[in-house]
């Protein structure tokens, strides 16, 4: 239907998600510098998505290098690397993917130089292709907690345009409707960036998966009329301890969904599983700029001079989930204990 990320001819190929659901606007990158920018600005965006597009990134960084040592290409890989991973804090899987492409040339330091860079646009085509089959493997685990059933509250987008194909939560909602459950699903709109009435919306218009967009605060009230049978959302970074780093407005659905005894649900691909992190509190939360908030599609919303607080996440303490959905299958408490099985 469409390619959130195409390797073709020696660059990427993104589907510029700044220009929908208005147009389908693809940009062609072919440098460290544009993919930053690509992930900095959200052209590209959702945290498997901006992992596989820092990765090949790394690549079009190096590509170009002639260094004469190991050592001195080694000094170029991090700085190219740092610089990429510069671009956004919280979505622990560009990190992740960075790493995985730096382990892997350094396992083969002793290779020639241009052996190195080919090794590293091999790693990033891994990631790519190993991305579509977790996010498939989502969906076909998801299918055992949707009911035949359902009303789905969701938030953000979670779908194809924020992975390499099918997405996280929205991969789970539409393998559901695809397998004849009768889903039906509520789209947080997703303030400040409209990632639900935006993106989401797009997603489940061309999925046809019946729908109706929501704006955040809606949440409590259609939960207490009954309207939500079960919420499932992504995440950005996940901490060996359970606890959910997603976009802002995440922990507030949980609490909600707690409130009304009504299963909370996180789908991710284990490259967003933060082992090196014990705790929600020790993850980085980005702050975006003000003019996120005081203005839609440049049109002033706000008093001149108003000022803004604008976390693009938060954080929802293990507690509230009531499983993760894996490529390796759902995940029930103890998290601590389960995750350290899975990452082993
Ligand atoms: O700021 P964004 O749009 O990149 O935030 C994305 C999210 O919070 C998604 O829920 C998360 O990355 C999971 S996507 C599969």
């Amino acid at each position: 239907m469409f390619k959130s990320i195409e390797w073709t001819d020696n660059h990427i190929r993104i589907l510029d998600q700044t220009y929908l659901p208005g147009k389908e606007v693809y940009v062609d990158l072919y440098t460290e510098g544009q993919i930053w920018e690509a992930i900095k600005k959200l052209r590209v965006r959702g945290a498997p998505a901006i992992g596989i597009a820092g990765a090949y990134g790394l690549y079009l960084g190096i590509s170009d290098i002639s260094s004469p040592t190991f050592s001195s290409f080694w000094a170029e890989v991090q700085r190219i690397s740092d610089y990429l991973n510069s671009s956004r804090p919280t979505a622990v899987n560009l990190s992740w993917a960075l790493e995985r492409v730096k382990n892997t040339l350094f396992a083969h330091k002793e290779e020639p130089l241009e052996k190195l860079k080919e090794i590293a646009l091999k790693t990033a085509i891994t990631i790519h292709d190993e991305d579509r089959r977790m996010c498939k493997q989502i969906g076909v685990h998801g299918l055992d907690i949707i009911p035949q059933k359902a009303q789905i509250l969701t938030h953000c987008n979670t779908g194809g345009l924020a992975t390499s194909e099918y997405g996280t939560a929205l991969s789970v909602i539409t393998h559901a409707h695809q397998s004849s459950k009768d889903v039906h699903v509520w789209v947080d709109e997703t303030r400040p960036l409209l990632q639900g009435s935006r993106l989401t919306a797009w997603e489940l218009q061309k999925a046809e998966v019946p729908a109706h967009i929501v704006t955040d605060s809606m949440a409590g009230w259609l939960m207490q009329q009954g309207k939500v049978d079960l919420v499932i959302v992504g995440a950005d970074r996940v901490t060996a301890n359970g606890d959910t780093a997603n976009k802002i407005g995440t922990y507030s659905l949980a609490v909600l969904a707690k409130a009304h005894n009504i299963p909370f649900y996180v789908a991710l691909p284990s490259s967003t599983i933060d082992m090196n992190l014990e705790k929600g509190a020790d993850i980085p939360i980005e702050e975006r700029g003000a003019e996120e908030i005081t203005q839609i599609k440049q049109q002033v919303i706000a008093p001149k001079k108003a000022t803004v607080y604008n976390p693009a996440f938060d954080v929802t303490p293990n507690e509230l989930v009531t499983a993760f959905i894996t490529e390796k299958g759902v995940i029930t408490p103890n998290y601590s204990v389960k995750f350290s099985e899975l990452m082993s």
